[in-house]
């Protein structure tokens, strides 16, 4: 048994004095390049390819309100795009699939960091390859925070954990099973979970509360995770979610699972006062929509909790509430439909893909529109976890399939929504709050590689 790797956090190369604000604005390099590392200890080491050289990535840990520029250096032997997932970033800095940068370039991406706190990721991009890239590793956390979230008194520092989750699958002389040599065009589920890299890892935790940050950074494996006790097998102790995708929930939800598809993020308070000296367990449940279960798919990682607490910060009651969530004002009907279905052994989006250049961009709404797009499940057994760039959105219904938002769901802003198997949702967003020409897609990556995946354009109001 290994113990949960922690990535470090990344530090800036410079600061300046931004010209046009008068503010300090941090310069940060990255170094995408490949790195070895032994996996299984009875097989050969893998090669991978990370940020950095490692995975995940360095965390960024940003305050909201400070600028920043990363340059990302390209040692890797393909093209990559780096996209920030959360970042309303301006559409040249948000990782265009085709925005490629060439072995042994670099682009420097500017990122405004004003949004509210949340957790971000960074990630491939690229036309064809992100679910090779992502596959192989290339992503990380990026974590903003912001003085309201800060002054909750939430467990912070060393009780906050960023957990990234992701199924993989190797051959048996130690390397990464690889869906691009395999030529594999549906799924990749991967019967092992890695968390942060590490297969089924422990983590020393004391008896008392911690804030979680899921992320699953898969291809194509969703989840329904919870957390059981020592000698309690199948009994499912309660938590709280406290956050999603675009930072902290209304209120505290309490749930005793938590559902998350590919690219989502979920922030829970676990309290572990009760069991002190024991064992907790985190598990994915059997029979996830129509995932493939292999023998040990219900294990993630194991809690092994002491005896003593070092620091009482953030080991308080939550807040009965965590801030105003800026929901948009409620709007009848549907304003766009996009059905995602495979046809014409193609993974399509109304009847076109990305390759059909000439018809991608599927939707132009005038920036601060307020719209409601319906996203429909075509069939076949599939989840599609659908990620739309630039906004925040509310999800407002959910029929077929599961049946319903979850609670947690219907307190948060999110900006994936898993559309799970035989579903159709219903989402709220504002268009803004910038012009310009972003993606909306399919995540699970290897559906996204074939091309699920189109774009809209926010244009600006004639006046
Ligand atoms: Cu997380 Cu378009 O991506
Ligand atoms: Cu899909």
């Amino acid at each position: 048994e290994f113990p949960l790797p922690v990535p470090p956090i990344k530090q800036p190369k410079a600061t300046f004095t931004s010209p046009a604000t008068g503010l300090p604005i941090d310069y940060y390099e990255v170094e995408i390049k490949p790195f070895f590392q032994q996996v299984y200890p009875n097989l050969g080491k893998t090669r991978f390819v990370g940020y950095d050289g490692i995975s995940p990535g360095p965390t960024f840990k940003m305050t909201q309100g400070r600028e920043a520029v990363v340059r990302f250096i390209n040692h890797a032997d393909r093209a990559n795009s780096v996209h920030l997932h959360g970042s309303y970033s301006r559409a040249p800095f948000d990782g265009w699939a085709e925005d490629t940068t060439e072995p042994g370039q670099y682009k420097d991406y500017y990122y405004p960091n004003s949004q509210n706190a949340r957790t971000l990721w960074y990630h491939d991009h690229a036309i064809d390859h992100t679910a090779e890239n992502a596959y192989f590793r290339q992503a990380g956390f990026y974590i903003l925070h912001d003085a309201q979230e800060l002054g909750l008194g939430l467990p912070q520092g060393a009780y906050d954990i960023p957990l990234s989750l992701a199924a993989r699958r190797n051959n048996a002389d130690g390397t990464l099973w690889d869906p691009e040599v395999n030529d594999e065009r549906v799924s990749v589920y991967g019967d092992v979970i890695h968390v942060n890299g590490q297969p089924w890892p422990y983590l020393k935790v004391e008896p008392r509360k911690y804030r979680f940050r899921f992320l699953n950074t898969g291809v194509s494996r969703s989840y329904s995770l919870y957390f059981e006790a020592d000698g309690a097998l199948g009994q499912k102790v309660p938590f709280n979610v406290i956050g999603s995708d675009a930072g902290l929930t209304l209120n505290p939800a309490k749930t005793d699972h938590l559902d998350i598809s590919i690219a989502e993020r979920w922030e829970a308070v676990f309290d572990f006062s009760s069991y002190a000296g024991k064992n907790v367990t985190l598990r994915n449940s059997r029979q996830v929509a129509a995932d493939i279960d292999y023998n040990s798919t219900d294990k993630v990682m194991r809690f092994v909790v002491g005896k003593s607490v070092t620091s009482q910060d953030g080991n308080g009651a939550l807040p009965p509430k965590l801030r105003d969530v800026p929901f948009p004002p409620p709007k009848s009907g549907v304003d766009r439909t996009f059905r995602f279905e495979r046809s014409n052994s193609r993974w399509e989006i109304n009847g076109v893909v990305w390759s059909d250049v000439a018809q991608r961009v599927m939707a132009k709404p005038e920036r601060g529109a307020i719209e409601v797009w319906e996203l429909q499940n075509g069939g076949g057994g599939w989840s599609h976890p659908i990620h739309i760039h630039l906004i925040d959105f509310q999800l407002i219904s959910r029929v077929g399939g599961r049946g319903a938002v979850q609670p947690y769901e219907a307190v948060a802003l999110k900006d994936v929504v898993w559309l799970g198997t035989s579903e159709t949702v219903r989402v709220i967003a504002r268009y803004a709050p910038w012009d310009g020409l972003y993606m909306f897609h399919c995540h699970n990556l290897i559906h996204e590689d074939h091309d699920m995946m189109a774009a809209f354009n926010v244009t600006a109001l004639a006046d």
